[in-house]
């Protein structure tokens, strides 16, 4: 059994899964066994810290397949629909290299297609949310197959239904994805701006602004070749316009950005300035090169990551009044 996971963590549990045809799903629900225990679907298994033995089943999607839909393709306008096994970033680039855009912000994200809808992915600027049509799901207790629309998946901030109410009652199967023929490049985030002024490429192409991701993003995060992590292991905390005034008159070079409920402070910044940026507790680490990133210094257990996060919580609990949640799923 090898339960893959970026965190790098041997996890175990009562019974894995993976799962290549739809007939085969079908099959399985149909047996109704799925309903008898705990269930845990697994993408990339990149959001994820196995801090104890699933007692239940783990399901790993390995569905494959990209293509066209053609009837609802008009104008600028292009559907594609990919299966949920599919590598999220394997997807972008074939969407690059067919000239189907919007995706290129969200270049080199680990993990898989059918995690998209579920995490709400995001980076520079755009969400899943931005981009996704409609999500082709299973439903575990009945077998039966549901389209949710992009509205009905009541999309967050890295938060979805399929993460809240209706968490493990539908399987993503393939999502659609409503791209554009022409491109459009999105550069409001100021990191990457920046980076492409300095490149000299204030107008890319798809390919570069898709390349000009990737190294913004490397500069800062780990590879999961080289380094186990979760990637942003907490999200961003959003306070009210009152808590962040309090907050900014002591801390005047805190980063902020105004969003419709307050402002969302970066989690990063407030880890870093707690003192926690590049220590460790055991084997789990805090990345020197970005706070909100802990990582696995060999050998980690979900047990140590799992301490390390609580103690980094405490501390900026206690020095800012501000609560972080974790973005990675605790198992
Ligand atoms: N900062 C610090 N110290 C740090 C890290 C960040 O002061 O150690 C400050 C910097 O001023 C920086 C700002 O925080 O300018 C924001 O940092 P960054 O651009 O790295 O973005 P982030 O808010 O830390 C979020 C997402 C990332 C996504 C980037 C880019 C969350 C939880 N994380 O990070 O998503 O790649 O923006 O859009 O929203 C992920 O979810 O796994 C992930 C990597």
């Amino acid at each position: 059994m090898n339960i893959s996971n970026t965190f790098g963590i041997p996890a175990t549990a009562d019974r894995y899964l993976e799962i290549r045809e739809e007939t085969e799903l079908q099959a399985l629900l149909a047996g109704g066994t799925l309903c008898n225990a705990p269930l845990l679907l697994l993408g990339g298994g990149s959001n994820m810290v196995f801090a104890h033995h699933f007692p239940g089943t783990i399901l790993h999607l390995e569905n494959k397949g990209i293509r066209l839909v053609e009837e609802l393709c008009s104008g600028d306008d292009v559907f594609v629909e990919a299966a949920a096994g599919e590598v999220w970033d394997d997807f972008v680039q074939h969407c690059i290299a067919h000239e189907w855009h919007g995706l290129e912000n969200l270049t080199a994200i680990p993990g898989t297609v059918g995690a998209s809808p579920v995490q709400n992915v995001g980076a520079y600027g755009v969400e899943a949310k931005d981009v996704i049509h409609s999500v082709r799901t299973f439903e575990v207790a009945t077998g039966r197959e549901r389209i949710f629309m992009n509205e009905e998946c009541r999309f967050a901030y890295r938060d979805s239904i399929f993460k809240g109410e209706l968490k493990d009652r539908y399987i993503v199967w393939s999502v659609t994805f409503r791209l554009r023929r022409t491109f459009q490049p999105d550069v409001r985030y100021k990191a990457l701006s920046d980076a492409l002024a300095a490149a000299g490429m204030e107008h890319p192409t798809a390919q570069q602004l898709s390349e000009a991701i990737a190294k913004v993003r490397w500069s800062k995060l780990p590879r999961p070749e080289e380094k186990g992590s979760a990637g942003s292991f907490f999200k961003n905390p959003v306070v009210s316009e009152s808590q962040y005034r309090k907050l900014l008159s002591e801390y005047p070079d805190m980063v902020a950005y105004p969003v419709a409920e307050g402002y969302k402070l970066a989690a990063g910044w407030l880890i870093e300035h707690a003192g926690w940026k590049g220590r460790s507790l055991g084997r789990c680490g805090v990345y020197e090169r970005q706070a909100l990133v802990l990582v696995n210094l060999g050998g980690c257990t979900g047990q140590e990551v799992v301490a390390l996060a609580d103690a980094v919580t405490a501390d900026v609990e206690r020095r800012f009044g501000v609560t972080l949640q974790k973005e990675a799923i605790i198992i």
